[in-house]
């Protein structure tokens, strides 16, 4: 099984991973960036933070698919004609297989097209897909978000319909997320729909258990990073000396992970040479967590307008669909 892989805000070279680890630690608070998590081991370890008892997004948002892909698939076809299904970061697809299932039964005129960064992803729902939901059409692209939206204009010109799901919209700060929609709307014509997964405010405690679960997937996937950046920079991070500390502020939403650099120490990348205070914290994820009015409100920052909300049970998760305005 493959997991949902990194977003990728802007397009770069490969070796910008080297790039941006050297501007993280050079900065005055030191950061990481949360998508290179997902190499093998990372995407490894995402697949048993989803499994554990205390991360309950995934859940939440299987248990919208589940029960209401059907509504969701009278939406997409309001308008009769053929669309172009385009799904950003689809991972194995396991939730968005319910509605390609419903749209395929009621023989709805779609092709889908999964756009990942990561081509593992992209060959295995290739292979996997046509045997699971038989018939459908799809087309798999492999690249950047932005980059092949544009290139499925230039095969249709057709209706597009947009799904951003997992809560991976979470790992920008609000502000980043508006742009990004704001991108999204940039690419798409008035009457196209997209679909966003956005985390819930909820206890604030079940929100902090999700990011600190018991069996310690959470930590290793976090000092999972600094052994990448050991392997792949040639690096010398101690992971011992450094400790996982999530953080959620239930005022604004953000939930964030830091690393805490237990000693004084330094850390060499290559050439180069960063000192680490005692307690000095290395910034590695947001996961931002929003209220339904705040997700009106981006949706109109970005040019949308809200068409219907799908909820859990819980009301822990939302999937929102939204129009683009003309
Ligand atoms: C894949 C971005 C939705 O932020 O909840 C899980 C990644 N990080 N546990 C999230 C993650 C720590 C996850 N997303």
């Amino acid at each position: 099984m493959l997991s949902a892989t990194s977003l990728k805000l802007t397009a770069k070279r490969p070796s910008s991973f080297y790039q941006e680890v050297i501007d993280g630690l050079r900065a005055e608070n030191k950061y990481l960036s949360s998508k290179y998590f997902y190499d093998e081991a990372g995407d490894k370890l995402f697949q048993q933070i989803m499994a554990s008892p205390e991360y309950y997004p995934t859940r939440s948002e299987m248990e919208i698919f589940q029960h209401q892909s059907v509504k969701m698939a009278s939406l997409f076809q309001e308008d009769s004609s053929s669309f172009d299904l385009i799904e950003l970061g689809p991972g194995d697809a396991t939730k968005s297989w319910f509605l390609l299932k419903e749209l395929q039964k009621e023989k709805a005129p779609f092709t889908y097209y999964p756009i990942d960064i990561s081509s593992n992803v992209i060959s295995w729902l290739e292979d996997r897909l046509p045997v699971t939901v038989p018939g459908i059409r799809m087309q798999g692209l492999n690249g950047e978000y932005m980059e092949k939206m544009q290139q499925v204009s230039t095969f249709s010109t057709g209706r597009k319909i947009v799904l951003f799901m997992g809560a991976n919209i979470g790992n920008m700060t609000p502000h980043q997320a508006t742009f990004f929609c704001r991108q999204l709307h940039d690419r798409m014509q008035p009457g196209d729909l997209l679909l966003i997964g956005f985390d819930l405010k909820k206890h604030p405690r079940t929100i902090l258990d999700a990011y600190n679960d018991r069996q310690g997937f959470t930590r290793a996937f976090n000092l999972n990073l600094l052994r990448r950046i050991n392997r792949e920079l040639g690096a010398d991070f101690n992971v011992d000396q450094f400790e996982h500390y999530p953080v959620y502020d239930p005022g604004t939403g953000a939930c964030r992970s830091y690393l805490i650099s237990r000693i004084a120490q330094e850390v060499h990348v290559g050439e180069m040479t960063f000192a680490f205070r005692e307690y000095e914290p290395l910034y590695m994820e947001i996961s931002q967590k929003y209220a339904l009015p705040e997700i009106q409100h981006m949706a109109a920052q970005s040019g949308f307008l809200p068409v219907h909300t799908f909820m859990d049970s819980k009301k822990w998760f939302a999937d929102v669909l939204w129009q683009r305005q003309p």
